[in-house]
């Protein structure tokens, strides 16, 4: 499995509000380029606002690129009918948002294995009770299972979010700084299991802003001003010089 992202750009619309004021309209990502394996923890880090949930959002196909190909072994998600991008996310994306979205009304375990409520085509086998249970053992909060949201800690709901993501197995994980409502000891507890899911052959994206997380990372990426560099293993913009995708558009 292979990931490459090539010339990727977005632009937001600007609201009708900002055009007035004549607020440029803004490139969030302005050509981004790298590629990642199968068995790959890769740590996009940068700025607040630098683009890191924009780019998480464009390669798990929740937000459509201005210009550019994201590619997944040679197909365009960028380029998906609604049908294949809902079979994309069902069986291959396990998403971490930035915020915890966990439902109040809904037990851990039903917040985990919340997907069964919308997945008519069980396409993958290894899902039901078990499986939700399996993944809560991942996160180490299996003994929660039966919990309702409003007794849990922000840590706690956040593992719920991840063990959610991980409950269908998928092939790409995106982790949109999932350690920012954990202690050190479950950030640790995270990133070896992260580890174990790579070493397993999945591709892990992980946004954040935590230089121990990053060291466990097989490469580390900045955004800065709508460009990449890779920062591990050294320094360098990743960008090819023979095409300026936004002055040639
Ligand atoms: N839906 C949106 N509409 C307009 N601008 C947006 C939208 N989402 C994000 N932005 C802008 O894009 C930039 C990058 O945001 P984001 O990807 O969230 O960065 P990061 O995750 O690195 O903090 C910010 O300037 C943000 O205000
Ligand atoms: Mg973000």
């Amino acid at each position: 499995m292979e990931l490459q992202i090539n010339h990727l750009i977005k632009q937001y619309e600007c609201s009708p509000h900002n055009q007035k004021k004549g607020r440029e309209q803004t490139f969030v990502l302005k050509n981004v380029n790298f590629a990642v394996q199968s068995g790959e923890l890769i740590g996009i880090t940068g700025i607040s606002g630098s683009g890191k949930s924009t780019l998480l959002g464009i390669i798990g196909g929740f937000l459509k690129p201005s210009g550019g190909l994201i590619q997944l072994d040679g197909d365009d998600i960028g380029g998906f009918s609604e049908t294949k991008l809902a079979i994309f996310h069902r069986n291959r994306i396990g998403y971490i948002p930035q915020g915890i979205e966990v439902l109040a009304n809904l037990t851990v375990i039903e917040n985990t294995a919340i997907s069964d409520s919308f997945v008519q085509h069980n396409d993958r086998k290894n899902t039901g009770e078990n499986r939700a249970r399996e993944v809560l053992e991942m996160v180490g909060i299996a003994k929660l299972a039966g919990e309702y949201p409003d007794v849990l800690s922000g840590g706690e709901k956040r593992r719920v979010a991840i063990a959610r993501a991980l409950y269908r197995d998928p092939d790409i994980i995106l982790a949109d700084e999932p350690t920012n409502d954990l202690d050190r000891e479950n950030s640790v507890l995270l990133i070896n299991l992260f580890r174990k899911l790579v070493k397993d052959g999945k591709i892990i994206i992980l946004a954040t802003h935590d230089n121990e997380n990053l060291d466990s990372c097989d490469a580390v990426y900045r955004l800065d001003d709508g460009k990449i560099f890779r920062m591990k293993p050294f320094e360098s913009m990743v960008l090819d010089e023979t095409s300026n995708p936004i002055e040639s558009r």
